[in-house]
């Protein structure tokens, strides 16, 4: 008789006949910073902290130590620096350029990998540049804004970042961003594309971590549906034309759907975003004990591996590596 249960009879068989493996080098730590000299612990993600620029580089050795490959950095801009044309967003001496410095000088064999939008820089929290139209409505404009992201992603690169991750979803910035930066001679820093990044409402524990929520209206005009596959599979044909690296679906757990059929589309390595709604979810529903926090965490990640992804943004990863 074909008896199935023969292949999960020992842990030694199981490791065995196991079709997929969470490994450190999978994931990728998000990590938030500021101005100040002071660590901030974020209300809206328990357990997760705003570093001061000291702190950053303390902490990104900590989890390069314990074998993560790569951070993702996420700034809070002052209030002060935030304008309609997100002029900061591309200042070589800004919090980002300046972060890259001193991670590359203590880290060097870190993996850095920027964010490319320009929501924690434009007065209206808007990852484009914002107009206004006479019945007071708003519009992102596509093209002024993918300049502005051009002179962003080459100002990280200046500074040293590996990898500049465009998470705006304006039309044609992966092939905008590629030319520039091959024109500044930058032909080996990659381009990580959010290529199908959905109007998620999963996103506010991020956005209150960063005070980056848009002050008026929603990102619905560029974010995609989350009611739509097809068009993910649309947006990952135009960005390999245009030149990314690797592709990112956003959120990760509610799109192993679109992680999958993406995988099918695209040769291309495939990241998934673990964010910030997802982190609050797992978290809060462990802190009532009802949930085991570590198996929760682990099948999470396994399963968004099991869809197809080759690597995991989750602000769960340094605890990851030492449950591993
Ligand atoms: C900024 C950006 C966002 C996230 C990553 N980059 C927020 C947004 O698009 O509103 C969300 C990440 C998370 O929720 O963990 N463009």
């Amino acid at each position: 008789m074909t008896r199935p249960r023969r292949n999960r009879r020992t842990s030694a068989i199981r490791s065995m006949v196991r079709e997929n493996i969470l490994s450190p080098a999978d994931l990728i730590l998000p990590m938030f910073f500021h101005e100040d000299a002071e660590d901030t612990p974020i209300p809206s993600m328990p357990g997760v902290t705003r570093w001061s620029l000291a702190s950053l580089v303390r902490e990104a050795g900590e989890a390069h130590a314990l074998g993560i490959p790569a951070v993702v950095l996420f700034p809070k801009i002052e209030d002060s620096l935030k304008t309609p044309l997100a002029e900061e967003s591309f200042n070589d001496n800004g919090l980002v350029p300046r972060a890259i410095r001193a991670l590359k000088a203590a880290h060097p064999t870190l993996c850095l990998i920027t964010d490319v939008a320009l929501d924690p820089y434009n007065s209206e929290g808007h990852d484009g540049i914002v107009q206004r139209n006479e019945r007071g409505t708003l519009e992102i404009l596509n093209d002024e804004t993918v300049d502005v992201l051009c002179s962003q992603a080459l100002s990280h690169a200046r500074a040293g970042a590996d990898i500049v991750a465009p998470s705006d979803m304006m039309d044609g910035r992966v092939a905008a961003i590629r030319e520039a930066l091959d024109d500044e001679d930058f032909i080996n820093v990659s381009i990580l594309s959010y290529t199908a990044k959905y109007a998620s409402a999963f996103y506010g524990p991020f956005r209150g971590a960063l005070d980056s929520a848009p002050k008026d209206g929603d990102k619905k005009t560029y974010q995609m549906d989350p009611a739509n596959t097809r068009e993910a599979l649309r947006e990952t044909l135009l960005d390999e034309a245009e030149g990314a690296d690797i592709l990112m679906v956003k959120p990760a757990g509610l799109y192993l759907d679109v992680i999958a059929k993406v995988r099918e589309t695209s040769t291309l390595p495939i990241a998934a975003y673990q964010v910030s709604g997802e982190y609050l979810m797992l978290k809060s529903a462990s802190a009532s004990g009802w949930l085991d926090e570590k198996a929760i965490v682990l099948e999470s990640l396994i399963a968004i591996k099991r869809a197809g992804a080759d690597m995991i943004m989750t602000y769960f990863a340094k605890d990851v590596c030492k449950w591993l």
